[in-house]
């Protein structure tokens, strides 16, 4: 559970849209993790769920009336915003989005967020002809201008068995982008560039070289530093795992082709992390078709790819940081030192992968964290936390980085 959450004052505005069921298991998440989360519904939001609900999931009163007479409710609309750390309007109907746009407080929820200081985040959903209408599309724009983020649909079929683009998002897309929000931007302003999964190298149309990486630890770095603020490019090799929203993603196949990206975008990135485990070799012949049991005579030539990271290393610009993740199963200090030497990084993450509970696939890991003059033992937890731990470093390789600039 993200700890991101606890003691946050969370606003959660619901309007009228069939998916505003949805939203009831984003408070329900949300207070788990111990926010303090209050809900105001529109009256066409309670057409499709009862205050009830969100008061029995929220463990808070549900805010309703502009004009209730306790006195509690006496200003509510200043309160609320008042004291959110982030206002949350989902599902935002057409009619909400046009009264926000326009400035027009006619009910408690527009009221509230025309009074409010806190960032504010709308999640539309609805028919998709209803969406991409110029009407819907001028107002988001105009909510932009005012600083707002919007948070775009997802596609797919809809309520009205329409299909297209408005449906509201699952939380696992929109938790990241709400954790940023609320979190310590110690990477705000940086280009990160974060490397993960395996590479695939093609031998006929059926089969490959590849190895057991899962993606999982890099994902991890790329969701840890979009929280923190950074600007992250993920360039990633085949795995089943979702990115951010705000993160830029480029999926590849080969070594060559994650060469390529990698390339096209490390001279703007500030931070470079390669977690990835790339394949040192390729097939030297692809053939284009199945290559028969009979054919095979027990050997498959082999091609050098091109080590990336090294690479890099040569290239590297000043106040550039660069860190190398090493897949050891054994002597990791030694191994690791002569890589942090050989590819002139910053920082080398040595893992051990014969371990059944770090390296490859595992949820967790534990890390070996080597630099020129020290080195560190980080524990075993998952690869969510030991990511951040990993970037907390980061951060202080940036500063001091950042001093000798400045002292120069
Ligand atoms: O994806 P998971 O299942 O979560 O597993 C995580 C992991 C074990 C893959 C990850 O923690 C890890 O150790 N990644 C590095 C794997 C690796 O390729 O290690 P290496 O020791 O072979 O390479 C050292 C460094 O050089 C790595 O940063 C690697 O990305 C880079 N390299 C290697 C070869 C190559 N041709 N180009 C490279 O850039």
């Amino acid at each position: 559970m993200a700890r991101v959450y606890a003691g946050k004052r969370i606003l959660i505005g619901v309007t009228g849209s069939v998916a505003a069921f949805k939203v009831a298991g984003w408070v329900s998440t949300l207070a788990k993790a111990e926010a303090l989360v209050s809900v105001i519904m529109t009256e066409s939001a309670r057409q499709f769920v009862t205050p009830l609900t969100f008061s029995a999931l929220s463990g808070e009163k549900v805010h309703t009336d502009m004009f209730e007479t306790e006195s509690s409710e006496v200003m509510a609309h200043i309160n609320l915003g008042r004291e959110a750390d982030i206002i949350i309007i989902a599902p935002a109907s057409a009619q909400t989005i046009a009264r926000l746009a326009n400035g027009m407080a006619e009910d408690l929820l527009s009221t509230t967020v025309l009074a409010a200081r806190a960032p504010v985040y709308i999640c539309p959903a609805m028919n998709t002809r209803m969406f991409s209408h110029p009407a819907t599309q001028l107002n988001l724009e105009k909510l932009k201008s005012f600083g707002y983020t919007v948070i775009d649909p997802d596609e797919g079929m809809m309520a009205c068995k329409e299909e297209g683009k408005g449906r509201l998002p699952e939380w696992d897309q929109v938790d990241d982008i709400f954790q940023r929000a609320l979190s310590n931007h110690d990477l705000s302003g940086k280009s990160v560039l974060v490397t993960a999964g395996p590479t695939r190298e093609p031998i006929d149309p059926a089969r490959f070289l590849s190895n057991r990486s899962s993606g999982k630890m890099g994902f991890a770095v790329a969701r840890a530093a979009y929280r923190r603020g950074a600007e992250v490019t993920l360039v990633s090799g085949p795995t089943s795992l979702t990115a951010p929203l705000g993160v830029k993603r480029i999926d590849i196949q080969t070594a060559i082709e994650m060469h390529d990206a990698v390339m096209e975008y490390a001279s703007s990135s500030r931070i470079i992390i390669k977690s990835a485990a790339v394949s040192d070799y390729r097939a030297r012949t692809i053939f284009d078709e199945k290559v028969k049991k009979e054919q095979i005579k027990g050997s498959l030539e082999l091609e050098k790819n091109p080590d990336i990271l090294k690479e890099l290393g040569r290239r590297k610009k000043e106040g550039q940081v660069l860190i190398g993740f090493a897949a050891e199963s054994s002597r990791l200090e030694k191994e690791g030192r002569k890589k942090l030497q050989a590819k002139n990084l910053d920082m080398i993450a040595v893992n051990n992968i014969k371990s059944d509970s770090t390296g490859f696939e595992v949820d967790n890991n534990q890390l070996l964290l080597l630099t020129a003059d020290g080195s560190e033992n980080l524990p075993l937890v998952s690869k969510e936390r030991i990511a951040d731990m990993l970037l907390d470093r980061v951060v202080d390789i940036c500063s001091r980085e950042q001093r000798s600039e400045l002292s120069k």
